[in-house]
């Protein structure tokens, strides 16, 4: 869509500037007071090397306008991706920002803050009218840089960055090796199966078969199921029971079953349901060696993206 400058609509400007993916910074100074001020602002930018300086800009309606006009320094923060209740905190007006922070001073005796990505202290060089924004720009005379990743804020929302994959392969690799390296089944293969290996040698010991176990598992989680039911859960993958394999999972005694022909409904018996939860158990503790080093994003968007394989995938 395209807009000319004549009768450009706001909001559509405003979508259009936020196809722009920046970090999320929050900049801080003092007040002629001495009370601290800062706000969440995502129009940082490096401005020149030699020397050192960068730029923000800041709407005229802010109420922390009057400090960043007559303050001398300021600090930005690049927050880290784990911030964003930080970054939430310093958008909000009428509320006392700072407080229950541990802060450090910087020059100037502004804030400083902790836990970010990098961290510029410096101060004011020139303010420019920008329409409805002052542009501060300011020479950086301290900073620090932690390897924290990032937040970043991308069409309205906050967002992580994913670094692209490597483009170049400096060797022509052998085909199927590169195959198997980069074929999704290949790979949510392999997860799976170590996945289900500690798992698997719990049920082994405990005398099941890989069938018994999936149905002791649907059984758990849902009373008086029938065949059609189990196997209706258990389409994803290519285990189909039949009422023999279930009157042995009867004649174990792991499960009770009652009814007659098709309307048969199976339970989970004492003995069937203390042996499934000694096997979530197992599978609970395979999952959190598996998820080592996730935080709770990657997680949430590694399980997103199973969902929609699973949705796409189904037969
Ligand atoms: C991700 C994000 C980025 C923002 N970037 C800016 C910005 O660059 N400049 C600005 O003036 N306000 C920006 N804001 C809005 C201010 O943080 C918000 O108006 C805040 O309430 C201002 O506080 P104050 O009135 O106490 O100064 C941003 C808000 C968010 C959530």
């Amino acid at each position: 869509m395209s807009q000319s400058n004549v009768a450009i609509d706001s909001r559509q400007f405003r979508n259009a500037l936020g196809a722009f993916a920046t970090g999320v910074t929050i900049v801080t100074t003092q007040d002629a007071e001495g009370r601290d001020v800062g706000l969440t602002a995502s129009s940082f930018n490096s401005v020149s090397l030699e020397p050192p300086m960068v730029l923000w800009s800041l709407t005229k309606t802010s109420g922390s306008l009057p400090a960043f006009m007559e303050g001398e320094y300021f600090a930005v923060h690049v927050l880290a991706a784990d911030q964003q209740s930080m970054s939430d905190r310093f958008s909000k007006r009428g509320i006392d920002k700072f407080e229950g922070l541990a802060l450090e001073r910087g020059a100037g005796d502004i804030p400083l803050l902790g836990d970010c990505s990098a961290r510029f202290q410096c101060r004011t060089s020139y303010r420019y009218e920008g329409g409805d924004h002052i542009i501060f720009v300011g020479e950086v005379i301290a900073f620090d840089h932690w390897a924290h990743p990032p937040l970043a804020f991308h069409g309205g929302k906050y967002a992580k960055v994913f670094p692209c994959a490597a483009a170049a392969v400096t060797e022509p690799e052998d085909v199927s090796s590169s195959f198997n390296k980069d074929y999704l089944g290949f790979l949510l293969g392999v997860a799976s199966m170590q996945l289900a290996v500690p798992v698997r040698s719990a049920w082994q010991a405990m005398g099941l078969s890989e069938c018994g176990y999936f149905v002791l598992s649907v059984l758990a989680a849902g009373k008086h199921r029938t065949l059609a039911q189990i196997n209706q859960i258990l389409s994803l993958g290519e285990h189909h029971f039949d009422d023999a394999e279930m009157d042995r999972l009867v004649t174990a005694g792991w499960i009770t079953v009652e009814g007659e022909g098709v309307s048969r409904q199976f339970d989970l018996t004492a003995k069937g349901r203390e042996l499934t939860v000694k096997l979530f158990v197992q599978a609970k503790s395979a999952e959190q060696k598996a998820i080592e080093g996730l935080d709770w994003d990657d997680l949430a968007l590694l399980k997103g993206l199973l969902q929609k394989i699973i949705r796409n995938t189904r037969v």
